[in-house]
């Protein structure tokens, strides 16, 4: 009997991690060749590829332009919201990037110095990414649709030697100033950068320079005028290359640290195993360079692998039409594109019958992936009818940097079961667990864990606070990293992912605290105490619905649509308004247990209904051979 090369793989990449990382590591350019592939002498804190030393920048950048492939295009931004088209080859790019590492270096930021990058989706925002990789700086990425009091708390946290931004972001119906927003950011924190690097774009240019400020405001074409291109920092494996602050059940957003070996190995085994994409290849990721996915897939893994990426600043419907994905795979030949199920049940809504879709050659289109929040049947039936291609579901999280359970589509592609995102992937030890931590049978629906160690690529801990990677993630149950995430395997070992079992929101693929909306509701005068569960919603998968009890004496029956408009735009002005909070009710009372706990697990289960939104396997339709 033969065994299949996901089964080979798999059961290698637990049997004996050090041979299947090692050889994966082999694609990789070291400086010096790691002495340990898994280092296990301090668990839980597991370390990959130790005492190695190389720079993720050189591997994305500098390897390709001296194997001569400087003229291979690396990216193609793509900018409906302000009509620009624009092929940057590595070449290109590595010019870019070197000197503006140059840049940062002038400033001040060596190695382990935090730049945080408060960006649109503009190549500059790559640039500085790359550029902080180079010189061994750690990045911390904040996307733009968070409001100033969310940047205020990641600068705090990660103390930045230097902040860059840009003047505005374009979203389909207003141009956003991010300057006005990173000020009043920088005013609240009490960690102030020694600069701020701002990108000024002719939508709606910025003041630079002109208040009286702590730090130096400077602008990026200027600094880049006169920069000297650095070269690449040797720096360790282990070390941090970026911080990427994610959505917790509180209000503290958790910092998690991406180290350079484990990361680049994984992310570049990834591409070609899972998605199936190769040097040369064009691959198109539609999410932004704020979350994990547009870090991992837009930006590392894409030019890891020498393949071409597409930087789309737009969205999926509006920017001008329903059709504009199916023009970009046509106008660049793109192999395989990745986005949220949102953003296809955006386009579902505009577009049901697909005649846009049909406008475009989309001959060059092998596969679709969606990731980034549950992918339901309908829109998978939808997408898989009209287009014609694999659609791929992987599941995965801001903590793993890359896909926990998918369809390896390069490795051995697997017959599709909607509604999973199919079986574990090498590397990651699986398990479904029970309230006492027991291994449950296939069918039996329990806790998501992964055994530990986790893969490469996969958090070693949170920024400065390994207590709370331990408390928040490996507490539950001894020897596991608890996901978060609720679900069951079938018969067949697929794995059935039904949502989050804690108060993390997830919002158009968005995560979200629940903790940080209630925190701008309670900040209201007229507010005693308040709860946010999510509720579903046909578009965003899920939507915050804010419950409040207001302070004895304030006038509800009176002032009630008042409050409640003004805690909808509290919610936009404290977390931003992409947590699209729009229905806040005023109640008499919140349930809570004895001891006055509210209980938000009861609402949700109330707001969610009998419906699990997730057929139980046994109801599945059967699976589609592709
Ligand atoms: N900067 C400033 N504001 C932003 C922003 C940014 N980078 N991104 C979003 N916003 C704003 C939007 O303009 C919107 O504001 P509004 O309330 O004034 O209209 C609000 O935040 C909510 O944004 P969003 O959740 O994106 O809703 P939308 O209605 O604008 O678009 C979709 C809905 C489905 C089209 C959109 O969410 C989408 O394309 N999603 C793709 C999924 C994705 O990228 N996921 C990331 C992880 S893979
Ligand atoms: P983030 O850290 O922003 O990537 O969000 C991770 C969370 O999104 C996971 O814990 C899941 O709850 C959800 N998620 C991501 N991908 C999927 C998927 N394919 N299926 C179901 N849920 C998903």
């Amino acid at each position: 009997m033969t065994t299949s090369p996901y089964r080979a793989a798999y059961e290698l990449s637990l049997s004996d991690p050090d041979a299947f990382w090692g050889e994966a590591a082999r694609a990789i350019d070291w400086l010096t060749p790691p002495l340990r592939v898994l280092d296990d002498d301090r668990p839980p804190f597991y370390r990959w590829f130790t005492g190695g030393t190389l720079n993720t920048c050189f591997n994305a950048l500098d390897r390709h332009v001296e194997a001569g492939l400087g003229e291979r295009a690396a990216l193609h931004y793509v900018s409906p919201v302000t009509g620009t088209q624009r092929t940057i080859s590595y070449g290109e790019l590595l010019d870019e990037v070197a000197r503006f590492a140059g840049v940062l270096d002038s400033l001040g930021v060596g190695r382990g110095d935090r730049v945080v990058i408060y960006m649109p989706m503009v190549p500059e925002a790559v640039v500085a990414m790359l550029a902080c990789a180079r010189i061994g700086a750690v990045h911390s990425v904040v996307f733009g649709g968070f409001a100033p009091s969310e940047l205020a708390v990641r600068i705090e946290h990660a103390r930045p030697v230097v902040v860059v931004s840009a003047s505005c972001g374009i979203e389909p119906a207003r141009v956003v100033e991010y300057k006005p927003l990173l000020d009043a950011a920088l005013d609240r924190s009490s960690h102030k950068p020694e600069s701020v690097i701002v990108l000024q774009r002719e939508q709606a240019r910025a003041a630079v320079g002109e208040r009286d400020t702590d730090w130096e405001e400077m602008e990026w074409a200027e600094l880049m005028g006169d920069a000297e291109p650095a070269a690449c920092v040797e720096v360790a494996a282990t070390d941090p290359l970026y911080i990427l602050y994610t959505s917790g059940t509180t209000g503290r957003p958790k910092g998690v640290v991406r180290d350079n070996g484990g990361h680049a190995v994984a992310l570049r085994w990834s591409m070609e195993n899972v998605y199936g994409i190769r040097a040369g290849d064009t691959w198109f990721t539609a999410s932004d360079v704020g979350w994990v996915v547009g870090h991992s897939y837009i930006v590392y893994a894409p030019l890891l692998t020498g393949a071409t990426s597409v930087l789309y600043e737009g969205k999926p419907v509006g920017t001008p039409d329903a059709g504009a994905f199916w023009k970009v795979i046509e106008d660049y030949g793109v192999k395989s594109m990745f986005t949220a199920p949102t953003a296809y049940r955006a386009i579902k809504r505009e577009d049901p019958a697909g005649e846009l879709m049909r406008r475009h050659d989309l001959s060059s289109l092998e596969t679709v992936f969606l990731a980034g929040e549950r992918l339901d049947p309908d829109t998978y039936a939808w997408a898989t009818d009209r287009l014609r291609v694999p659609v791929v579901d992987n599941w995965w999280q801001t903590e793993t940097g890359w896909p926990i359970a998918a369809n390896l589509r390069g490795l051995e592609p697997m017959p599709i079961k909607p509604g999973s995102p199919t079986v574990p992937v090498p590397g990651y030890d699986v398990k479904v667990l029970a309230d006492d931590g027991s291994v449950l049978e296939p069918g039996q629906e329990g806790a998501i864990c992964l055994r530990l160690p986790m893969p490469p690529g996969t958090l070693p801990t949170l920024w400065e606070d390994d207590e709370r990677y331990v408390a928040g993630y490996l507490s539950a149950f001894e020897g596991y990293y608890l996901t978060g995430d609720g679900g069951l395997v079938d018969e067949d070992g697929y794995l059935y992912v039904m949502g989050r079992t804690d108060d993390v929101l997830n919002v158009a693929g968005h995560r979200l605290s629940t903790g940080s909306i209630e925190a701008a509701l309670a900040g209201h005068a007229a507010v005693a105490e308040c709860a946010v569960i999510g509720v579903a919603d046909e578009l965003k998968g899920q939507v915050p619905r804010g419950l409040v009890v207001l302070k004895a004496g304030v006038d509800a029956a009176e002032d009630s649509e008042r409050i409640r408009a003004e805690l909808v735009e509290r919610v936009r002005a404290e977390v931003g308004p992409v947590a699209s909070l729009r229905r806040v009710d005023i109640v008499p009372a919140l349930p809570k247990t004895r001891s006055g706990k509210i209980l938000r697990k009861t609402m949700r289960e109330i707001a969610d209904g009998a419906n699990r939104r997730c057929p139980a396997p046994s109801r599945m339709p059967q699976s589609s051979r592709r």
